[in-house]
């Protein structure tokens, strides 16, 4: 059966669009594949984290996943640390990928700044550790969003590149899993920005801890302009909307498309809803939508935030599933390498 590794850095609140764009997928792949769901807190350290915000916003990822309807009794999650195959395979892979590679990587540059020589060697390696998640599981199918494409071509090569060298055929090649087109959830303070967990205004963004009041008050307050909604016209032949008429009303648009991604609908049947209308009725059909689902999650969660020891063993069986996965794939590797193990 095909298999799913994904990743999620607990470093900093979920919002609407970590949600849309990532958290809603996975649920709905655990229809169609066997998925295993990781907190990566190792990934997190390779830029500085105070231990005990580390610990409580695992916790909270961990919390977000359930509330979102990942189902850990049929499917894994775990954080990363939990798990030592992680670690041993990274450090093959620090052996396997070449330097030339790891100089490519775009997001190393970003995450670095000006100043790379101050930067921790484990956010250069970062993407070998992404590696060594994917394939220590032997996953067939990585969920990923733009951002990390490269990363997943670099675990391609990785895994290629081992199998070459130790001429064996043990990893498969991982796929990317594209569902459908992202949702880009864009702040609701300035439309042209992403929404950030950064973005100093808690107004710019909807937390998933965010409960229904709340939810409703970010709503009523998200910007908008003066003009009434745009219809089906706005659509090109392919059904996306036209960037020309995006860029000219960006707040406009991207309260439509959060609309579309809760209804579900495409964004033709939420123009034709709405078409002509005034931004006062929209909204309200909107915020009784994000009340619905979002004020029902953040609920969910804020429950199971209060019981720690639940979430807690939830994680630990997670990876003693996951430990019972990659652990027998990691001694083969041990095998292959030629690691001495008497
Ligand atoms: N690098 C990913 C991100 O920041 C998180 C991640 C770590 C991941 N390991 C992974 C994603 C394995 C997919 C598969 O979003």
């Amino acid at each position: 059966m095909n298999r799913i590794f994904s990743g999620v850095q607990p470093t900093g609140n979920l919002h609407l669009g970590n949600y849309l764009g990532a958290i809603r997928n996975w649920v709905k792949l655990q229809d169609r594949f066997e998925c295993i769901y990781c907190i990566v807190d190792m990934h997190a350290i390779t830029v500085w984290q105070d231990p005990a915000q580390l610990r409580a916003q695992t916790r909270e990822v961990a919390a977000a996943f359930l509330a979102a309807g990942i189902d850990a009794d049929r499917h894994i999650v775990f954080n990363q640390s939990q798990v030592p195959a992680h670690a041993q395979l990274a450090w093959v892979f620090n052996c396997v990928a070449r330097i030339g590679w790891l100089n490519r990587m775009t997001q190393f540059k970003e995450k670095a700044g000006k100043d790379r020589e101050n930067a921790s060697a484990g956010l250069y390696v970062y993407p070998n550790l992404m590696a060594a998640d994917i394939l220590a599981y032997k996953a067939t199918h990585v969920p990923v969003g733009e951002d990390q494409k490269q990363h997943l071509e670099l675990a391609r090569d990785i895994a290629q590149k081992f199998n070459n060298d130790y001429e064996v055929d043990f990893f498969p090649l991982p796929e990317p899993q594209i569902l459908g087109t992202a949702t880009r959830v864009m702040s609701l303070r300035d439309g042209a920005k992403k929404m950030s967990k950064s973005d100093p205004s808690d107004y710019s963004r909807i937390n998933m801890t965010d409960d229904a009041d709340t939810v409703a008050l970010k709503i009523r307050k998200a910007k908008t302009d003066p003009n009434p909604l745009p219809g089906p016209e706005v659509l090109r032949a392919d059904g996306t909307v036209d960037p020309g008429a995006e860029s000219a009303r960006p707040e406009a648009f991207n309260l439509l498309g959060i609309y579309a991604a809760l209804a579900d609908k495409p964004a033709r049947a939420v123009l034709d809803e709405f078409a002509g209308q005034e931004f006062s009725a929209f909204k309200r059909a909107l915020t009784d939508l994000a009340v619905a689902t979002l004020g029902e999650m953040g609920g969910e969660m804020k429950r199971l935030l209060a019981e720690p020891g639940h979430v807690d063993s939830v994680l630990r069986q997670g990876a003693e599933r996951a430990r019972a996965i990659a652990g027998p794939i990691m001694a083969e590797v041990e095998d292959i390498v030629g690691y001495l193990r008497p």
